[in-house]
C-alpha cells in the first residue's frame, strides 16, 4: 500500500534491535486519513471472506481495526490485556508472550462478543513473531468460531511471524512488508533501500 510505505519512509524511524518507531501516525499520534484508507485495503483485500466480526488486541491494533469494521459495517471486538472492572469470569483467555518487550500477557475477550458462527479478521498494527495474531487465533478457535484471516499492517518480514501463522494454516495479508532495517535504513520486500533518519 503505496500511502503507508510513504508514511513510514517520511515519518517512521529505526530504532536499535530491529524496531521501527511509527508513533508519529500508528503508536501514538493516529493519522486518521490514512486509518480510514488502511481500512479500506484490509476489507479490499478480504472482500471474498463474509467477515462478521473484527477482532483485534488493544492498544495499537484499535485504530486501523476501527476503520476496516466501520467500512464492512461489522462489530470490532479488541481482546484486553488487562481484565476490566466490569468483566465477568466468562471469558476467552490467552496467553501470548512479547519477545519484544520480554512478557507474558494474558488476554481476554467476553463470550458474548464472539460466537461459533463468526467469521472473523484478526488485525494488528505489527507483525513480528506472530504471538499477539496467534494468540487471537486461538481465542477465536476457543470460541468455535472461522478465521477468515489475519490482517496486518506493518509485518517485519525479516522476523518469523508470518512462517509460523502460515504453517498453522492462517491467511496473512499485510499491507507493508520490511525486509530489514540494517543500518538504520528501511529496506521493504522487493524494493532498494531508502535513506532513513535514527531515531531521537
Ligand atoms: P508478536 O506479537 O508478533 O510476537 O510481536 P512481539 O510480541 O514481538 O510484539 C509485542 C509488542 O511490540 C506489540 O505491541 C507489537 O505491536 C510491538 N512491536 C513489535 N515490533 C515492533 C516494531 O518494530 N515497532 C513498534 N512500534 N512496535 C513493535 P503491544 O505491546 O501490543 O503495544 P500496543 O499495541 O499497546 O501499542
Amino acid at each position: 500500500m503505496e500511502q503507508l510505505k510513504r508514511a513510514i519512509e517520511e515519518r517512521g524511524s529505526v530504532l536499535t534491535e530491529g524496531v521501527l518507531k511509527v508513533d508519529q501516525f500508528l503508536n501514538h499520534q493516529i493519522d486518521t486519513s490514512l486509518m480510514i484508507n488502511i481500512g479500506k485495503e484490509f476489507v479490499r483485500r478480504f472482500d471474498d471472506c463474509k467477515i462478521t466480526r473484527v477482532l483485534t488486541i488493544e492498544s495499537s491494533g484499535i485504530a486501523p481495526s476501527f476503520m476496516a469494521a466501520n467500512e464492512l459495517n461489522v462489530p470490532l471486538v479488541f481482546a484486553r490485556k488487562k481484565k476490566s472492572l466490569t468483566m465477568s469470569d466468562n471469558v476467552y483467555t490467552s496467553s501470548i508472550y512479547s519477545f519484544t518487550k520480554q512478557e507474558t500477557n494474558e488476554i481476554t475477550v467476553s463470550k458474548n462478543f464472539l460466537s461459533p458462527k463468526d467469521h472473523v479478521l484478526i488485525i494488528d498494527d505489527f507483525l513480528a513473531n506472530g504471538h499477539a495474531a496467534l494468540g487471537l487465533t486461538d481465542i477465536v478457535e476457543q470460541a468455535g468460531a472461522t478465521v477468515a484471516g489475519i490482517g496486518i499492517v506493518i509485518e517485519k518480514s525479516f522476523q518469523d511471524g508470518r512462517k509460523t501463522i502460515e504453517e498453522e494454516g492462517y491467511r496473512v495479508e499485510s499491507l507493508a512488508r520490511i525486509q530489514s532495517l540494517h543500518d538504520s535504513k528501511i529496506t521493504f520486500l522487493n524494493d532498494l533501500p531508502i535513506n532513513n533518519k535514527i531515531a531521537k
